[in-house]
């Protein structure tokens, strides 16, 4: 299939799909040239009308159905290919953009915003359908019928047509002008419009905490301006699209006027029939619509071309890191970071510098550290999510840029900070990517499951649930009124904090089935002390779910503001500002480093005096 041309995407969606477009046009070309015959044969009944020749008159009535019939045939058939042409272009555009936004990294998602990206998804898409779809075809059908009806027109009377014509040169300039003031008014509504649902899809997000700051009348004052210039723009598209048509009506139903003027001389003199008088009139008529046309099918093309432009910047756009390595990792061995310094995009200072440690498998490292030091920053540097700088990252001793991407993502199993889950049941949430990660791997998975809308077989569902018993979740789960099947709202909603960081944990270790490197992201920050311990206990006895899995399987990364989550690692490393304070164990780190004295003596307080430990706030301040 020819790739798109993203400069000439329209001819490039044509050639790729030639040939429900080629069958449009053809069945159009026919179906205008039964409709122009149609006058002739009106013209041929009009004169045997006068000329009162009955058998002349039925031939012309057997042309005219003729004619009449073809047209409707033809016409259903143009319809139905241009239709065909028209949903594969909108389709094949919506596929590219989701495939794209699943392969570009947090940079551009942090860039742009979540409404603008669906308006893309949606309006751009529909716009570009309109003008490969009706544009198009608009401007092909003015096409035919202009060049069909002016040599009937020519083969009257060229006096005629010169004279009823005379204005037609005028109209392209006319187009030029206006097309140029819907295009600017277009781009402008379009971006109003990304604007206000990007407005509104925030404040459905974030609705409990307008509600907790009593902003809802604010937000509304602001969505009545968002959505007021959205609508000024509008009407301004709007405008000028009114001013189309009427401008070149004028034009060409002035030429109606000539020939009534000039022509109805002809016929008095009795050098033209009435027939012919007729059938000329029929054809300036029908030049109305092509002429008008030109300039709506002009106006679509246009503004369907500013909508692939903003497409292709997203189609153009680089995703954080390039997978373009081919070492595939089929079993985690051993991890080096060395010397990794990492600067986010338009960062002042480096959120990393200069960190360095190993890891073997089947060890467990800690990594504490006070807020913003750089810990999930890290971790997504580890997961391809974030560049790390050429030569820093060595999974088992081989380069991070040699390695098949999809393959190391494979390995690990992560629990992220921000515990997100999809709106759908437990058990789905649980074992989901599950499969992905096992065709991966080679051990192809033919279940059911593998389908994105099936519900779980019992099967998976008791592997969830042995999942959940892992994470101390299974009672809390079986209290809801479906249990395992029970439907999460948007994003979890419908659990509490600490048991969707609970979820997340399942999910990571549902995933251990084939991967071998477990991540939490600082997960049980919103758990009790009891729950915590049970948790990193059945992981330290890798007791992951169903499986009990060999001390030397799993590895281990946890981040932690509490120390009992790492106390036990075989090392910790302390993190302060982006740089590594120390790595060492527990009583190793007592000694060896400061922060991490502090953070024990904060935290033996608390325990001590019975307050749930609180999180590292910054060095120095609160430990
Ligand atoms: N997307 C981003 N763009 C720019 N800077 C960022 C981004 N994410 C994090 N940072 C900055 O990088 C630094 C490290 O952030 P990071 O999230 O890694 O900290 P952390 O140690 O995980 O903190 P916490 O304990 O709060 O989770 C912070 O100074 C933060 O402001
Ligand atoms: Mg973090």
């Amino acid at each position: 299939m020819p790739e798109i041309d993203d400069s000439k995407p329209i001819s490039a969606y044509v050639r790729r799909l030639w040939r429900p477009f080629t069958l449009g046009t053809v069945t159009l070309a026919l179906t205008n040239l039964f409709d122009i015959l149609t006058p002739f044969a009106l013209m041929k009944a009009i004169d045997a009308i006068t000329a009162s020749d009955s058998k002349k008159l039925h031939e012309a009535i057997g042309l005219y159905l003729l004619f009449m019939l073809g047209t409707v045939a033809f016409r259903y058939q143009w319809r139905l290919h241009f239709g065909k042409f028209h949903h594969s272009v909108a389709e094949d555009l919506r596929n590219r953009l989701f495939s794209k936004y699943t392969r570009l990294g947090p940079t551009f998602f942090e860039k742009n915003p979540t409404g603008e990206l669906m308006s893309l998804m949606i309006n751009d898409v529909n716009t570009f359908r309109m003008a490969v779809g009706p544009g198009l075809l608009i401007l092909l059908d003015a096409f035919f019928l202009i060049i069909f009806i002016v040599p009937f027109m020519l083969s009257i009377s060229v006096e005629w047509t010169w004279k009823t014509l005379i204005l037609l040169p005028f109209i392209p300039f006319v187009i030029r002008f206006m097309e140029n003031r819907i295009a600017t008014a277009s781009r402008d509504s379009q971006d109003r419009l990304s604007e206000m649902s990007g407005y509104t899809q925030e404040l459905v997000t974030g609705i409990r905490v307008v509600k907790g700051f009593s902003q809802e009348t604010q937000r509304l004052n602001s969505f009545r301006v968002f959505s007021n210039r959205f609508a000024t723009a509008s009407n301004r598209v709007a405008k000028y699209d009114a001013m189309f048509e009427p401008a070149l009506q004028i034009g060409v139903a002035t030429g109606s006027v000539i020939l009534l003027a000039w022509g109805s001389r002809d016929v008095l003199s009795g050098a033209v029939t009435l027939g012919t008088f007729v059938a000329f009139h029929e054809y300036i008529k029908r030049m109305v619509w092509p002429m008008a046309a030109i300039g709506s099918g002009l106006s679509l093309v246009q503004q369907g071309r500013s909508s692939y432009a903003r497409m292709a910047e997203v189609f153009q756009a680089a995703p954080d890191v390039k997978n373009l390595g081919r070492t595939k990792i089929a079993r985690f061995e051993s991890l080096r970071v060395e010397n990794l310094t990492f600067t986010y995009p338009g960062a002042g200072h480096p959120a990393l510098s200069n960190v360095s440690f190993s890891l073997r498998r089947g060890e467990t490292l800690g990594i504490v550290g006070p807020v913003g030091s750089g810990k999930s920053t890290l971790v997504q540097i580890l997961g391809g999510i974030r560049p790390a700088p050429e030569g820093c990252l060595f999974i088992n001793g081989e380069t991070f840029e040699n390695l098949d991407l999809e393959s190391w993502r494979a390995r690990l199993a992560v629990a992220p900070q921000d515990a997100f889950l999809f709106s759908r049941t437990v058990a789905e949430n649980i074992l989901f990517g599950r499969d992905a990660a096992t065709k991966i791997n080679g051990t192809e998975n033919t279940d059911k499951s593998s389908d994105e809308n099936s519900e779980p077989q019992d099967a998976e569902l008791l592997e969830a649930i042995a999942h959940a018993d892992a994470v101390a979740l299974r009672e809390e789960i079986d209290r809801l009124p479906l249990g395992f099947r029970a439907w999460l709202g948007e994003k979890g909603v419908n659990l509490s904090g600490g048991q969707r960081q609970r979820m997340t944990i399942a999910r990571a270790l549902a995933h251990t089935k084939s991967a071998d490197f477990v991540i939490l992201d600082d997960s049980l920050s919103a758990v009790d002390g009891k729950t915590e311990a049970s948790v990193l206990s059945s992981l330290r006895r890798k007791n992951i779910g169903s499986d009990e899995k060999k001390e030397s399987e799993i590895t281990t990364l946890i981040i932690s503001h509490r120390l009992a989550a790492v106390a036990e690692a075989d090392r910790i490393l302390v993190l302060n500002q982006g740089s590594v304070e120390a790595i060492g164990t527990h009583f190793e780190l007592l000694k060896l480093s400061p922060t991490y004295r502090r953070i024990h003596e904060l935290q033996s307080e608390t325990k001590s005096s019975g307050a749930e430990p609180k999180r590292i706030e910054t060095e120095g301040t609160l430990l």
